[in-house]
């Protein structure tokens, strides 16, 4: 089965197509086309500027994804119907309907928030994620087991920041998120207050990186309330004042350093911390980390730690599924790994049944 997939939910247009045989993933393309160095310019996503870049992309990424294959050998269409912007997403759903009626094939409905869950599949550590001995000289193949129920999701973008408990492949429920910015967000707002430029996420964890991460007192909200609820804007708020009272600090190298290592630190503290009251309370067996904010390096090895520290203290064996580098951002593949669930679940409908849904939940 060959599933071509469309992504264009932001400032990304992706496009992917995935070979499923006979319990193997073959990746045929994972194409990206990104306008975000565009945005770089205007300090944020503007909205207009994505959704002209997406029309002027999205054929020039279709054909790229399947330069090397027939469209009449593929099977399904599938397409992220929302959450996102508007203007983005009808590109690609408008192109995938296109193809669908064309190819008279059958369209797939997906949230982009259940394709970052399943990014986390993409990846080489997974125990269950070995190569068989036929396919491992060819990088393409993936032998995707499955993922041991109940498993928890952490989804961490620009828009969003969910604890998902997912009970089976298309069961999932949101039991926690942010109550005000979501993760990536005060990233991106926390670059912008010390003008480090735009997108803020790996620009923060690369200063971070030089800097220390006790040098500042920064708060931890949430970090001690009864749910898996977070919120992020009081220790983006925290940054700010102190900008304020002293802007002589923001020429100050080690001091930016500095700031940049304390806010990544509280913020992974609280993200790894309400991460783990879920895993021992839902008695989780999966832990799967997703969205953008996934690509951090602090934040993948504190929640690898906790939960190295939650086996032995409780001997219980969790299994960490951290996605690929490549595959934190938006991308089509995982649209298209997500699409394969439903696929087999009988959820492919006939293209007219299938439309933008901009704040679809999981
Ligand atoms: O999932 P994504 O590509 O787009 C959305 O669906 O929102 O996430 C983008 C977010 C941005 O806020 C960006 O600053 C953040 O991911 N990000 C990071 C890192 N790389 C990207 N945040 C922290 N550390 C990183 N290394
Ligand atoms: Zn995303």
């Amino acid at each position: 089965m060959k599933i071509l997939a469309i992504e264009t939910s932001c400032d990304e247009t992706a496009v992917a197509v995935l070979e499923i045989k006979q319990g193997y993933l073959k990746v045929i393309s994972n194409v990206v086309a990104s306008s975000v160095k565009l945005q770089a310019k205007y300090g944020g996503i503007v909205p207009e500027v994505a959704a002209r870049k997406q029309v002027e992309y999205i054929i020039p990424v279709v054909e790229k994804a399947t330069a090397e294959i027939s469209l009449k050998s593929i099977d399904y269409i599938a397409v992220t119907v929302g959450p996102g912007l508007i203007t983005s997403l009808r590109v690609g759903v408008q192109a995938a309907k296109a193809l669908a009626y064309s190819l008279n094939k059958s369209l797939v409905a997906i949230n982009h928030m259940e394709g970052h869950i399943y990014s986390a599949l993409f990846t080489k550590q997974g125990i269950n994620r070995k190569l068989s001995n036929q396919n491992k000289k060819d990088k393409k193949f993936w032998n995707i087991k499955g993922i041991n129920f109940p498993a928890l999701a952490l989804l961490v973008s620009g828009g969003h920041t969910q604890l998902v408990l997912v009970k089976d492949y298309l069961a999932y429920k949101v039991i926690g998120e942010t109550k005000d910015d979501a993760v990536g967000e005060a990233f991106d707002k926390v670059a912008k207050i010390l003008n480090l430029g735009y997108p803020g996420g790996p620009i923060i964890a690369k200063r971070a990186s030089q800097g220390n991460q006790q040098a500042i007192e920064m708060p931890r909200p949430m970090l001690n309330s009864q749910d898996y609820n977070f919120s992020f804007s009081g220790i983006k708020t925290s940054v700010l004042y102190r900008v304020k009272k002293q802007q002589n600090l923001l020429k100050n190298k080690i001091h930016i350093n500095n700031m940049c290592a304390s806010f990544e630190k509280a913020c992974v503290d609280v993200l790894v911390a309400k991460t783990m009251r879920a895993v021992a309370d839902f008695k989780i067996k999966t832990v799967l980390l997703g969205g953008g904010v996934a690509a951090n390096k602090n934040l993948r090895d504190s929640l690898s730690k906790a939960i190295d520290k939650y086996h032995h203290q409780n001997n219980k064996k969790i299994e960490l599924l951290l996605p690929e580098i490549s595959l934190t951002g938006d991308n089509a593949l995982m649209i298209a790994l997500a699409a394969y669930w439903r696929i087999k679940n009988n959820k492919a409908k006939h293209f007219k049944k299938i439309d933008v849904k901009v704040n679809i939940e999981l």
